[in-house]
């Protein structure tokens, strides 16, 4: 008998929607699958437009209409969709009504991100680790509880910030000064609310599960770099580097991740009445003494987790995606992995996270296609069949290796192939790998 995931004989067309180092990752992965013929990326960037198989089409990603009618003309069997935005937007439901297959959830799943105080009031709820915290929404009593909790303390905008929300105040200084600043409209809308939470320490870690609103499955865990600078110092950014599988998260480990947070937030959003289908990612401080606390929820692929998690999977992408669709991710063979590690160096432009110059020109990426790395793009686009940068964050250079060691090392030779004007990128990713074992 064939394995279960060959149910589906035809062809698969998909489309991704979103235009990061994310997206690209996951095109290139779905065109890995023998039943994928083609991908459209909405909008894209310059790498899905140059990658073999994936082109990219000029819509905006929330023209629900428009997408229906290219999803319907074209026959598309299976839209994936990368950001939060849309989905918090609706963008899943609208298609949906249509009767397109959409992995990634509606809007009443993604409040798991889009709202910081329901996604915690679920979590409480359900028993799932996280750190203590009060919501407020106003700014005297947020600053009250917080002159009573003291320093260090944890400030966060309620809503979307394109991960910016977040202040872990070393003082109460800059506690109030977060909470005035949300308060003041820094986030607009996202800062109606503020939870103050308390300050935990120890190893971050994403593990991205897939879901079908039935059975939940983790993916392997990753670990990203957050801050802009070597020795994770400096500012907070969208991620500067990652690798997976991670040694932070053992196997037992995870299996209390599946015990513990996976299953009870899956739980929680079927006794909500939420039909969930898509990523459920959980950022996780794992503590001292091995509790995975639950830092967020996203309700979409990591970035740049995707990047490394992805290029491991052997079971085809797309047969994963619609099984979750479908409803039947239980019938589905364990998920199949290649061996050995992989690792992201992102490259970006000198100055981000603050102002950063756009328009360079980017050389090599042939020869660092050559070294064996992939290289998935993120604030670039094609010019006149010229890649340029378009954003802060452009290039996640990934490679494998059978070691940890190995896979880092291959991906610094392939970044060292690459050239532009004002790039930057850490030096020292997976050092905390390194420094802990
Ligand atoms: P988030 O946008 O929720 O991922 O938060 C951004 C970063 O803030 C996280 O990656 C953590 O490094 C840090 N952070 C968030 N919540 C806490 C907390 N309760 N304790 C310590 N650090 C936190
Ligand atoms: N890498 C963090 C995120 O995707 O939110």
């Amino acid at each position: 008998m064939k394995p279960a995931y060959f149910v589906r004989e035809n062809a698969v067309k998909a489309i991704v929607i979103g235009s990061g180092g994310r997206e690209h990752a996951m095109a290139w992965t779905l065109l890995q699958s023998p039943k994928v013929t083609s991908v459209v990326c909405i909008p894209g960037n310059g790498g899905t437009a140059t990658l073999p198989g994936c082109s990219n089409l000029a819509m905006s990603v929330d023209d629900v209409e428009g997408i229906a009618r290219f999803c319907l003309v074209q026959n598309i069997g299976l839209v994936a969709i990368g950001p939060e935005q849309p989905l918090a937007d609706g963008v899943a439901d609208g298609l949906r009504a249509q009767g397109i297959t959409v992995f990634g959830p509606n809007q009443d799943g993604a409040q798991l991100e889009a709202s910081k105080a329901w996604a915690k009031a679920l979590m409480q709820e359900m028993g799932i680790p996280t750190a203590a915290s009060a919501v407020f929404a106003n700014e005297k009593a947020a600053t009250a509880y917080v002159e009573e909790q003291g320093a260090p303390i944890v400030i966060k905008a309620d809503g979307l910030a394109a991960g910016k929300g977040v202040t872990v105040a070393m003082t109460l200084e800059e506690a109030k000064d977060a909470i005035a600043a949300i308060f003041a409209g820094q986030f607009g809308s996202a800062g109606r609310q503020v939870l103050v939470e308390e300050c935990l320490t120890g190893q971050e870690a994403s593990v991205l599960a897939v879901t079908d609103g039935v059975t939940i499955r983790p993916l392997m865990p990753a670990q990203d770099h957050k801050q802009i600078g070597d020795g994770d110092t400096g500012p907070n950014t969208g991620g500067m580097g990652a690798y997976a599988p991670t040694p932070v998260v053992s196997p037992t480990l995870l299996e209390r991740i599946q015990a513990e947070v996976l299953e009870p937030v899956l739980q929680g959003l079927k006794n909500r009445g939420i039909d969930y289908r898509g990523v459920v990612y959980a950022g996780l401080m794992i503590t001292a003494e091995g509790v995975p606390n639950v830092i967020e929820f996203n309700c979409r692929f990591g970035d740049p987790e995707t990047q490394v998690v992805l290029p491991l999977l052997n079971t085809p992408l797309d047969q994963i995606m619609l099984a979750c669709c479908e409803q039947r991710l239980e019938a589905l063979p364990p998920f199949e992995w290649k061996s050995g590690y992989a690792a992201c160096v992102v490259m970006a432009a000198a100055g981000y996270p603050g102002k950063y110059p756009k328009g360079m020109a980017i050389n090599g990426l042939e020869v660092a296609t050559k070294t064996g790395a992939m290289v998935f793009h993120a604030g670039t686009q094609l010019q006149k069949g010229v890649v340029t940068s378009s954003g802060g964050r452009n290039l996640g250079v990934t490679a494998l290796g059978e070691g940890f060691e190995n896979a880092i090392a291959n991906a610094y030779v392939a970044v060292d192939a690459i050239q532009f004007d004002n790039a930057y990128y850490r030096r020292d990713i997976g050092h905390r790998v390194r420094d802990q074992f």
